[in-house]
């Protein structure tokens, strides 16, 4: 199905390191990103995943890229862009918005009752990838909600501008973050698809075939 094709995926969380020792995260486990790097493979792809950090191994025949924060991801993935001729890129990273303006050398010492952190905003990857104008991939990124899914992920369809956009409902505790199961809304210009409640293996293998059917051939 996807035989001759070169996907590149992102997955897990950023690090944004605030000192040596502390940084900004999140949940994300990678599982969803790793899941979909997996069934790329199996489905006949060449896939390079660019990872931020996660407890999973790294999929087997996949060329796997560690990194850490927004920053590092962004030129790995620009990185592999020019290097491959990547067909197409998914975005299932959940990258931080914001790193702070500084990175202390030292430990940061508790000492006042208050500590105020300045948070810059980070570089979007996937609008950059969806903004190239020469060998742009069909560009494909996730939609990490807690409420108004499908208005919120639409308008990140349309600002970012994706071919595709996957929503995911992260308030529910048994799909998104870290679970084993989802369950998502494939969304494009023209359609929107409820992919049911599916184990991230079975839902990776359903978003590629969807991908698939909107590949040119
Ligand atoms: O890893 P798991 O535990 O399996 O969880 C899976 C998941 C919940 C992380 C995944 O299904 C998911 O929803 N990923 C998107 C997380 C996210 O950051 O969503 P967002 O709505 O904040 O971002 C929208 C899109 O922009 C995403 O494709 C994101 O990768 C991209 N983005 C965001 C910010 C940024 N600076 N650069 C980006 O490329």
């Amino acid at each position: 199905m996807l035989n001759g094709k070169k996907i590149l995926i992102t997955a897990g969380p950023t690090w944004e390191a605030i000192d040596p020792v502390r940084g900004i995260s999140n949940h994300s486990s990678g599982k969803m990103g790793y899941a979909l790097a997996e069934q790329a493979c199996a489905l006949g792809a060449d896939v390079k995943l660019v990872s931020g950090p996660v407890c999973l191994p790294p999929p087997e025949d996949v060329e796997t890229l560690q990194v850490l924060s927004a920053q590092d991801m962004l030129a790995a993935v620009h990185h592999q862009l020019e290097a491959h001729s990547i067909d197409v890129f998914i975005s299932v990273a959940a990258v931080a918005d914001y790193r702070p303006a500084e990175i202390q050398t030292q430990k940061i010492k508790k000492s006042a009752d208050q500590l105020t952190l300045k948070l810059v905003r980070n570089p979007d990857i996937v609008s950059s990838v969806a903004a190239l104008e020469s060998h742009r991939p069909y560009t494909v990124g996730f939609a990490a909600e807690t409420e108004n899914l499908e208005t919120h992920a639409y308008n990140k369809l349309l600002n970012k501008n994706l071919d595709m956009i996957i929503a995911n409902d992260v308030s529910k505790p048994d799909i998104g973050f870290g679970t084993e199961q989802n369950q998502v809304l494939m969304i494009t210009r023209e359609q929107k698809l409820d992919s049911g409640r599916l184990d991230k293996s079975t839902l990776a293998n359903t978003i590629l075939l969807h991908i698939s059917k909107h590949l040119k051939t």
